[in-house]
């Protein structure tokens, strides 16, 4: 059967919110979170529709493509939500929210409920936890679960803050001198959006005193400039902030955090996937690769996080859910686990020391599960076992 004849079991229109790209079906379901964002953005600009296709190549099932065909139902037009104001209907939205969270996404139900429960009450919130532990995802995964506007700013990325968040003076020969405000005014002044702010624990010194007065639930102001007296924006009314921090690792260009700031938030904290989690993740995303190699990839990984919390930890961090992920997209394409290992898992721990060092010890973790075991343990039998126990 050619493509063409195909008929998506879905299809969706792009509309443009914020400076995002969102997804709807004809029956008002928002799927941005199953397609890429070029792709959405290609629809939009292209004005096209998506279809999702059966795809036997791709880890999920399907795949997003063009859609040439009609679609029987107009598109729901999508307003902006109606967060609820009745508390019973308040209650009911949040204690029924667990099914909005994606499936991908792992993720306990309490902490998803206090994420929503965080937006529907207007709060700022910033989710904490070591690199690649879903941070971001779970945070795009709240905004694209509440049907308003939304903007996202990657402020790890960002090298000039005030250009970033205010705005920038231009001069032309014709209007003299002139100020063009950022993307990130515009979104402060959209009522009831949703203002991801992502790795904001990387962001500039600058960037934080910027948004202070802008978080504070008592000011809600941005100033246009550092003197005092000088004009200042209005947060629009419903405006929520969820930032992403890298908090309590590794990372050394993660500044340290000034307390006033984080005081502007709620924190929740994402956590570190169990070793049973991580393996129903793994096998939930890669349902063709060998589950018993699904499970030693989650066995490693929970081992690594074990030892890197324990007092005497011969590594400095765990290998995390991002790395495990990539290195099953790896196993998928055909490449063993030692090969995957070599090039996901290794270059993220030091060598130096030679047999002593960060590298050797995962090193040999993961080669007790790639071969029959003969080799040289660094661990006995009862090491892996007490090991094991502990992160159950
Ligand atoms: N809790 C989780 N559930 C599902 N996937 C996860 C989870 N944590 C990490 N991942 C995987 O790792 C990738 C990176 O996660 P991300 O949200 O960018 O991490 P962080 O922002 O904490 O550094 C995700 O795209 C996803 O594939
Ligand atoms: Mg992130």
């Amino acid at each position: 059967m050619s493509k063409q004849n195909l008929t998506p079991d879905v299809v969706c229109k792009v509309e443009k919110s914020g400076n995002r790209y969102n997804a709807w079906s004809t029956d008002g379901t928002k799927y941005t979170s199953e397609i890429t964002s070029g792709c959405r953005k290609n629809a939009f600009n292209g004005d096209y529709l998506l279809g999702r296709f059966p795809s036997s190549t791709s880890k999920s099932g399907f795949s997003w493509r063009k859609w040439e065909g009609e679609i029987s139902n107009p598109v729901v037009d999508n307003t902006t939500v109606e967060v609820p104001s009745d508390h019973a209907e308040v209650l009911n939205f949040i204690h029924n929210s667990y099914s909005l969270k994606p499936k991908g996404l792992m993720m306990s139900e309490l902490k998803w409920k206090y994420l929503i429960r965080s937006a529907v009450r207007g709060k700022n919130m910033m989710m904490t936890g070591p690199a690649g532990c879903g941070k971001t995802m779970a945070a795009k995964s709240v905004v694209n679960s509440l049907d308003r506007p939304d903007f996202y700013f990657n402020l790890g990325a960002t090298q000039d803050p005030r250009s970033t968040l205010i705005g920038n003076t231009h001069f032309d020969s014709k209007k003299g001198t002139f100020f063009s405000k950022s993307l990130f005014v515009e979104a402060i002044q959209t009522p009831n959006s949703v203002i991801l702010l992502d790795e904001l624990s990387r962001a500039h010194p600058d960037a934080w005193n910027i948004l202070m007065t802008v978080l504070d639930y008592g000011q809600r102001y941005l100033r246009l400039d550092e003197s005092d007296g000088s004009d200042t924006i209005k947060v629009a009314d419903g405006v929520t902030f969820v930032a992403t921090a890298n908090i309590g690792n590794e990372y050394t260009s993660t500044r340290v955090m000034d307390k006033a700031l984080m005081d502007r938030f709620t924190i929740v904290e994402m956590d570190v996937l169990t070793e049973d989690d991580e393996n129903s993740l793994l096998n939930y995303m890669f349902p063709n690769v060998d589950s018993n190699v699904l499970s030693n990839v989650a066995k490693i990984a929970s081992l690594t996080r074990t030892e890197s919390n324990s007092d005497t930890a011969r590594i400095t961090s765990g290998i995390s859910t991002r790395t495990t992920v990539e290195l099953c997209g790896l196993l998928y394409d055909g490449f063993s686990l030692e090969e995957s290992a070599e090039v996901s898992i290794y270059p993220q721990y030091d060598s130096t020391g030679g047999v002593d060092s960060e590298r050797t010890f995962v090193k040999q973790i993961v080669q007790k599960f790639c071969d029959d075991g003969s080799s040289d343990d660094l661990f006995n039998e009862e090491e892996m076992a007490e090991a094991e126990g502990d992160v159950k």
